[in-house]
């Protein structure tokens, strides 16, 4: 079959096999010749490991110098009579082939991570393939869902301000189109959902089930993502409900960090940059920030994608001889570039001026709509996408 993108809304609907494969060697060149990770750890379990944050950290650690073994866990669709398969199943394959290539063990395992039963199957998996330990942890996972594993209803995480309405702007990459939007006010039960889905509850209950499994090796780290981003954008993120979900993984951080010291490891929240990914482009209102900021960044030579901010963080900040450099709340700051006050001044004049006419022109809608094409496989010149594709040589 030939494959071509389809995007209904901010959703790709198809994704290219060989395009994901691309686009994983792109990521495995960059950590070759980047500044290498050289005291990084061995063994590694990625919850969320299929794209974004999560598979940018499993190709620099496998790729970029620690050689390390890796074990992801990831929601994806196989090709089926429903759909090609999401680029997160392509990932899949393309890593594993890659790191198999080069003898490092890669291990994918799909399925729903909130599940008792998925943790399980982990553990199990860390005693075939790791030895019955690991030394490093990265909670990466973005779900809009979670069911409660009490009563198996669905916790529903909700994009919203609290306590104020807020406008911005919503980009279909569909069509290309800019919408004014109006957020409302979440209620207090969308509040705490979010936080059920996106805070820290999940991660804690991985790290609690690898401790009683006496899984943990010593010295061995947790990590999980977060955003803060400058205040033009706190209305709709940090002051809203996906800011209080943050907050929450935060605090989990510091309990984490307490349970860890008793193997001489640590938890850390890392604060990211603001990229386009399969889950930010559901963020009303972040889009015209994310155009500006990609604009500026690049006009700076300071720009960073995924692959690039997990380098840095692994080489410069997780595994060095020096301490974990953290800021007063113990965040590890890889937004510091971003949030430089000369690239937040030039980019708050840049989004004062974007409107529905000439945002394509002023922002880097280029930049942002060929990231969104190519974390689906598409977009690559090396790519003849006008060849058929075999889809069921894909199914394993
Ligand atoms: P993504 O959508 O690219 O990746 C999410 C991963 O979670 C995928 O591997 C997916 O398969 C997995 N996943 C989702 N539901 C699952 C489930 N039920 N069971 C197992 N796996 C599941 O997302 P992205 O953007 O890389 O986000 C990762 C983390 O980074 C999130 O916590 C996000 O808030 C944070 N972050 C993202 C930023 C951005 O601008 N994209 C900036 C700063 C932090």
């Amino acid at each position: 079959m030939i494959i071509e993108p389809i995007i209904k809304g901010v959703v790709a609907k198809t994704a290219h096999p060989y395009g994901c494969e691309q686009a994983v060697l792109q990521q495995i060149e960059y950590v070759k010749q980047a500044n290498p990770i050289k005291h990084g750890p061995k063994r590694v379990l990625i919850i969320g490991g299929s794209s974004g944050f999560g598979l940018a950290a499993r190709i620099a650690l496998t790729f970029g110098g620690c050689q390390a073994d890796t074990i992801s866990v990831s929601y994806e669709h196989a090709p089926s009579e429903k759909g090609v398969g999401s680029a997160g199943y392509f990932n899949n394959i393309a890593f594993q082939k890659h790191a198999q290539r080069e003898g490092r063990i890669a291990v994918n395992i799909q399925g729903d991570a909130f599940s008792k039963q998925l943790k399980l199957d982990v553990v199990e998996a860390i005693e075939t393939y790791f030895e019955g330990e690991v030394d490093l942890i990265i909670y990466s996972v973005a779900s809009g869902v979670r069911p409660n594993p009490e009563t198996g209803e669905l916790w529903r995480s909700a994009i919203k301000p609290i306590d104020q309405d807020v406008s911005g702007a919503t980009i279909l990459l569909e069509d290309d189109s800019w919408h004014e939007t109006t957020l409302t006010s979440a209620t207090e039960k969308q509040a705490e959902e979010t936080i059920k889905v996106m805070g820290g509850e999940d991660w804690e209950s991985w790290v609690d089930a690898l401790i009683n499994s006496e899984s943990i090796a010593q010295g061995c780290k947790t990590i999980a993502f977060s955003y803060v981003g400058p205040e033009l954008t706190h209305p709709i993120y940090l002051d809203g409900t996906l800011g209080r979900a943050k907050i929450d993984l935060h605090q989990t951080s510091h309990s984490l960090n307490l349970k860890l010291a008793n193997f001489d490891g640590g938890a850390y929240a890392t604060v990211c940059k603001a990229l386009v990914t399969k889950a930010s482009v559901f963020i009303p209102g972040l889009s015209p920030y994310i155009l500006a900021l990609y604009k500026i960044m690049k006009e700076q030579g300071t720009h960073e994608g995924c692959i690039e901010q997990m380098q840095r963080l692994f080489a410069d900040k997780l595994y060095t001889d020096k301490k974990v450099p953290v800021d007063c709340e113990r965040l590890i700051r890889m937004d510091d570039w971003e949030l430089c006050s000369d690239t937040q001044n030039k980019v708050k004049a840049l989004m004062d001026s974007l409107t529905a006419e000439n945002f394509k022109e002023l922002g880097d809608y280029q930049g942002y709509k060929q990231e969104f094409l190519r974390l689906n496989g598409f977009g690559f010149d090396s790519i003849d996408y006008s060849q058929p594709v075999s889809i069921d040589t894909f199914v394993k």
